[in-house]
Protein backbone atom coordinates (compact mmCIF):
# COMPACT_ATOMS: atom_id res chain seq x y z
CA UNK A 1 0.00 0.00 0.00
CA UNK A 2 0.90 3.39 -0.33
CA UNK A 3 -0.54 6.57 1.50
CA UNK A 4 -0.37 9.80 2.67
CA UNK A 5 -2.88 10.57 4.92
CA UNK A 6 -5.74 9.81 7.25
CA UNK A 7 -5.66 5.74 5.80
CA UNK A 8 -9.41 4.80 6.08
CA UNK A 9 -8.63 2.57 3.00
CA UNK A 10 -5.83 0.93 4.44
CA UNK A 11 -7.95 0.37 7.00
CA UNK A 12 -10.25 -1.10 5.13
CA UNK A 13 -7.94 -3.47 3.26
CA UNK A 14 -6.92 -4.30 6.68
CA UNK A 15 -10.63 -5.10 8.29
CA UNK A 16 -10.91 -7.44 4.74
CA UNK A 17 -8.39 -9.55 5.65
CA UNK A 18 -6.63 -9.07 2.81
CA UNK A 19 -2.53 -9.96 2.53
CA UNK A 20 -0.88 -6.31 3.43
CA UNK A 21 3.03 -7.10 2.69
CA UNK A 22 4.42 -3.17 3.66
CA UNK A 23 3.32 0.37 3.69
CA UNK A 24 4.84 3.33 2.53
CA UNK A 25 4.00 6.96 2.54
CA UNK A 26 5.77 10.08 0.87
CA UNK A 27 4.79 11.44 4.70
CA UNK A 28 6.30 10.03 7.49
CA UNK A 29 4.33 11.91 9.72
CA UNK A 30 1.37 9.94 7.58
CA UNK A 31 -1.31 9.14 10.20
CA UNK A 32 -2.17 5.67 8.03
CA UNK A 33 1.40 4.53 9.03
CA UNK A 34 0.25 3.65 12.37
CA UNK A 35 -2.74 1.42 11.79
CA UNK A 36 -0.69 -1.66 10.55
CA UNK A 37 1.65 -4.07 12.27
CA UNK A 38 3.79 -4.59 8.94
CA UNK A 39 6.52 -2.89 7.61
CA UNK A 40 5.96 0.89 7.34
CA UNK A 41 8.77 3.04 5.96
CA UNK A 42 8.56 7.22 4.66
CA UNK A 43 10.01 8.42 1.52
CA UNK A 44 10.05 11.83 1.55
CA UNK A 45 10.91 13.45 -1.44
CA UNK A 46 13.48 16.54 0.35
CA UNK A 47 15.31 12.88 1.30
CA UNK A 48 16.19 11.93 -2.47
CA UNK A 49 18.10 13.05 -5.94
CA UNK A 50 14.84 14.20 -7.64
CA UNK A 51 11.20 12.23 -7.88
CA UNK A 52 12.57 9.26 -10.01
CA UNK A 53 15.67 8.76 -7.31
CA UNK A 54 12.61 8.28 -4.82
CA UNK A 55 10.44 6.36 -6.42
CA UNK A 56 13.02 3.71 -7.57
CA UNK A 57 14.13 3.32 -3.73
CA UNK A 58 10.59 2.68 -3.10
CA UNK A 59 10.23 0.36 -5.56
CA UNK A 60 13.11 -1.61 -4.35
CA UNK A 61 12.00 -1.33 -0.80
CA UNK A 62 8.62 -2.69 -1.62
CA UNK A 63 10.30 -5.49 -4.12
CA UNK A 64 12.58 -6.57 -1.28
CA UNK A 65 9.11 -6.97 1.17
CA UNK A 66 7.91 -9.26 -1.08
CA UNK A 67 4.96 -6.56 -3.25
CA UNK A 68 3.71 -7.76 -6.36
CA UNK A 69 0.41 -5.50 -5.93
CA UNK A 70 0.57 -1.79 -5.41
CA UNK A 71 -2.32 -0.51 -4.23
CA UNK A 72 -2.93 3.48 -3.50
CA UNK A 73 -5.03 4.80 -1.15
CA UNK A 74 -4.77 8.69 -0.57
CA UNK A 75 -1.25 8.27 -2.40
CA UNK A 76 -1.03 12.26 -3.57
CA UNK A 77 2.31 11.98 -5.46
CA UNK A 78 2.47 10.92 -9.21
CA UNK A 79 4.45 8.12 -9.77
CA UNK A 80 7.47 8.24 -12.28
CA UNK A 81 8.68 5.80 -15.23
CA UNK A 82 11.12 3.77 -12.53
CA UNK A 83 8.30 3.19 -10.38
CA UNK A 84 5.53 2.13 -12.67
CA UNK A 85 8.01 0.07 -15.09
CA UNK A 86 8.48 -2.34 -11.79
CA UNK A 87 4.91 -2.93 -11.39
CA UNK A 88 3.71 -3.72 -14.70
CA UNK A 89 -0.30 -3.23 -14.56
CA UNK A 90 0.12 -4.09 -11.15
CA UNK A 91 -0.82 -0.61 -9.30
CA UNK A 92 -3.98 0.57 -8.43
CA UNK A 93 -5.76 3.44 -7.15
CA UNK A 94 -8.83 4.80 -5.80
CA UNK A 95 -10.24 8.11 -6.57
CA UNK A 96 -13.90 10.12 -5.34
CA UNK A 97 -15.16 10.56 -8.48
CA UNK A 98 -16.45 9.28 -11.67
CA UNK A 99 -13.63 9.18 -13.43
CA UNK A 100 -12.86 10.53 -16.08
CA UNK A 101 -14.87 13.39 -14.87
CA UNK A 102 -13.13 15.38 -12.07
CA UNK A 103 -9.65 13.60 -11.93
CA UNK A 104 -6.78 15.48 -9.77
CA UNK A 105 -6.26 16.19 -5.83
CA UNK A 106 -9.89 18.37 -5.20
CA UNK A 107 -12.03 16.26 -6.53
CA UNK A 108 -14.79 16.18 -4.03
CA UNK A 109 -14.70 20.42 -3.90
CA UNK A 110 -14.92 20.55 -7.74
CA UNK A 111 -17.50 18.12 -8.19
CA UNK A 112 -19.67 20.30 -5.62
CA UNK A 113 -18.44 23.88 -6.93
CA UNK A 114 -20.02 22.80 -11.02
CA UNK A 115 -23.32 21.37 -9.33
CA UNK A 116 -23.37 17.88 -9.71
CA UNK A 117 -26.20 15.37 -8.18
CA UNK A 118 -24.25 12.78 -8.56
CA UNK A 119 -20.39 11.53 -7.74
CA UNK A 120 -19.09 8.36 -6.79
CA UNK A 121 -16.13 6.02 -6.36
CA UNK A 122 -12.94 4.63 -9.31
CA UNK A 123 -10.41 2.13 -8.89
CA UNK A 124 -8.57 2.49 -11.81
CA UNK A 125 -4.85 0.79 -12.70
CA UNK A 126 -2.52 3.61 -12.44
CA UNK A 127 -0.25 5.16 -15.36
CA UNK A 128 1.84 8.18 -15.53
CA UNK A 129 -1.24 10.33 -15.45
CA UNK A 130 -3.56 12.34 -12.92
CA UNK A 131 -5.72 9.74 -12.53
CA UNK A 132 -6.14 8.48 -16.12
CA UNK A 133 -5.25 4.79 -16.40
CA UNK A 134 -7.58 2.01 -17.45
CA UNK A 135 -11.04 2.06 -15.21
CA UNK A 136 -11.75 -1.49 -13.14
CA UNK A 137 -14.69 -0.57 -11.20
CA UNK A 138 -16.73 2.52 -10.44
CA UNK A 139 -19.78 3.01 -7.74
CA UNK A 140 -22.35 6.29 -7.75
CA UNK A 141 -22.90 7.82 -4.91
CA UNK A 142 -25.72 10.77 -4.92
CA UNK A 143 -24.88 14.29 -4.00
CA UNK A 144 -27.50 15.70 -1.50
CA UNK A 145 -28.59 19.09 -1.08
CA UNK A 146 -26.91 21.15 1.36
CA UNK A 147 -23.55 18.53 1.41
CA UNK A 148 -20.30 19.76 2.10
CA UNK A 149 -17.08 18.86 1.18
CA UNK A 150 -16.76 16.97 4.09
CA UNK A 151 -20.22 15.04 4.39
CA UNK A 152 -19.90 14.43 0.46
CA UNK A 153 -16.17 12.59 0.82
CA UNK A 154 -17.74 10.75 3.74
CA UNK A 155 -20.52 9.56 1.86
CA UNK A 156 -17.86 8.86 -1.08
CA UNK A 157 -15.51 6.91 1.61
CA UNK A 158 -17.98 4.53 2.60
CA UNK A 159 -18.26 3.16 -0.64
CA UNK A 160 -14.54 3.29 -1.91
CA UNK A 161 -14.56 0.78 1.60
CA UNK A 162 -16.59 -1.47 0.10
CA UNK A 163 -14.95 -1.16 -3.46
CA UNK A 164 -11.20 -1.20 -3.43
CA UNK A 165 -11.05 -4.53 -1.14
CA UNK A 166 -13.36 -6.12 -3.67
CA UNK A 167 -11.14 -5.35 -6.33
CA UNK A 168 -7.75 -5.90 -4.74
CA UNK A 169 -8.97 -9.85 -3.69
CA UNK A 170 -9.69 -10.15 -7.32
CA UNK A 171 -6.57 -8.99 -8.42
CA UNK A 172 -4.85 -11.02 -5.68
CA UNK A 173 -6.81 -14.25 -7.31
CA UNK A 174 -5.68 -13.73 -11.02
C1 LIG B 1 -9.81 8.76 -0.68
O1 LIG B 1 -11.00 9.47 -0.83
C2 LIG B 1 -9.25 8.38 -2.02
O2 LIG B 1 -10.23 8.21 -2.99
C3 LIG B 1 -8.42 9.59 -2.36
O3 LIG B 1 -7.85 10.00 -1.15
C4 LIG B 1 -8.70 9.62 -0.08
C5 LIG B 1 -7.84 8.84 0.88
O4 LIG B 1 -8.48 8.64 2.10
N1 LIG B 1 -7.45 9.26 -3.39
P1 LIG B 1 -7.82 7.67 3.20
O5 LIG B 1 -6.41 8.18 3.47
O6 LIG B 1 -7.83 6.27 2.67
O7 LIG B 1 -8.70 7.85 4.41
Amino acid sequence: MLVSGEGTNLQALVDAGLPIAAVASNRRDARALARVSVPTASFELGDYDGREARDAAMADWLRHHGVDLVVLAGYMHLLTKPFLDGFPEAVVNVHPSLLPSFPGAHAVEEQLAAGVTESGATVHLVDSGVDSGPILAQERVPVLAGDTAETLHERIKVVEHELLPKVVRELCAR
